[in-house]
């Protein structure tokens, strides 16, 4: 399954997430991210690509105030959150984000890992509905509600991540890498999934990719980043025609 049309009604003509200009980093003085302008609409799959140490996971890290914000600004749902603390990022400004590195807690449940999505939450009821609905996505979780995260397979792993990220509503999620240490034939599942997810709810997603070519095949538009800024940017399917970007990333000749 591919990525299916963008919703493009007249609410949704302005993008949900928009990061205009940003300059950030880590230790002062030295800008990781210069000038990055990225923006995702309303049902969109977009996916960042580009060479290790590029800056791609500093960019969600930004957008989450995680990093510090120098200059730019980064508009959610035409609110400036620039700098928002990264504990309002899912509450107030509903950014969901599957981090890079596994982030289960590997000897709790899938339920109980389920129910930490919703830790900000102290409606149990509500807890037990959204579990339900997570469920209702993942067939998978539900059949292994009851058994340890850490013993699933590494694509079973994924998706409780995934699952787990969709449990406080989000209006976006930020997948880092979420084919990583995946055989070719669980990355495919895997996109599949996402797909599927925004196929079924509409669900919103910025994901970035060392897997450059499946990831821009399950996406509407890709950006390709290097040494803190944006080299290309463009709809999915231009860019895995461009001659330049499959040289330099899509392994062609
Ligand atoms: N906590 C940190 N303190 C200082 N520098 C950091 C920190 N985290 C990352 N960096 C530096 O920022 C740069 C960008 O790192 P980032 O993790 O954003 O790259 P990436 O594009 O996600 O790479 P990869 O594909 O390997 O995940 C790198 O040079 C890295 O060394
Ligand atoms: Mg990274």
């Amino acid at each position: 399954m591919t990525a299916t049309e963008p919703n493009t009604d007249s609410e949704s003509m302005s993008p949900l997430l928009e990061v205009c200009d940003m300059h950030a980093g880590y230790l002062p003085g030295q800008d990781i991210l210069r000038g990055v302008s990225l923006e995702l609409g309303q049902g969109e799959i977009v996916c960042v690509i580009g060479p290790n140490g590029a800056g791609k996971s500093t960019v969600f890290r930004a957008v989450y105030g995680l990093v510090p914000v120098r200059s730019g600004q980064v508009i959610c749902a035409g609110r400036d959150i620039t700098n928002i603390a990264p504990q309002d990022a899912l509450s107030t400004a509903g950014i969901a984000i599957v981090p890079q590195l596994r982030s289960l807690f590997s000897q709790m449940t899938v339920y109980e890992n389920l129910e930490l999505g919703m830790y900000l939450s102290s409606d149990k009821a509500e807890v037990r509905d959204r579990i339900d609905y997570v469920f209702g996505l993942f067939p998978r979780l539900a059949e292994r509600a009851r058994q340890e995260a850490g013993t699933m397979s590494g694509g079973e792993q994924r998706m409780l991540e995934i699952g787990r990220s969709l449990m406080w509503s989000p209006r976006m999620v930020l997948m880092d890498e979420p084919s990583a240490g995946l055989s070719p034939l669980v990355t495919h599942q895997i996109f599949e999934v996402i797909a599927q997810l925004n196929h079924d709810i509409g669900l919103t997603v910025l994901m970035i990719e060392q897997n450059a070519r499946q990831g821009l095949e399950a996406s509407h538009r890709g950006y390709v980043i290097e040494l803190g800024e944006i080299t290309y940017e463009g709809v999915a399917e231009d860019l895995l025609a461009d001659a330049e970007v499959r040289r330099a990333f899509l392994g062609a000749r």
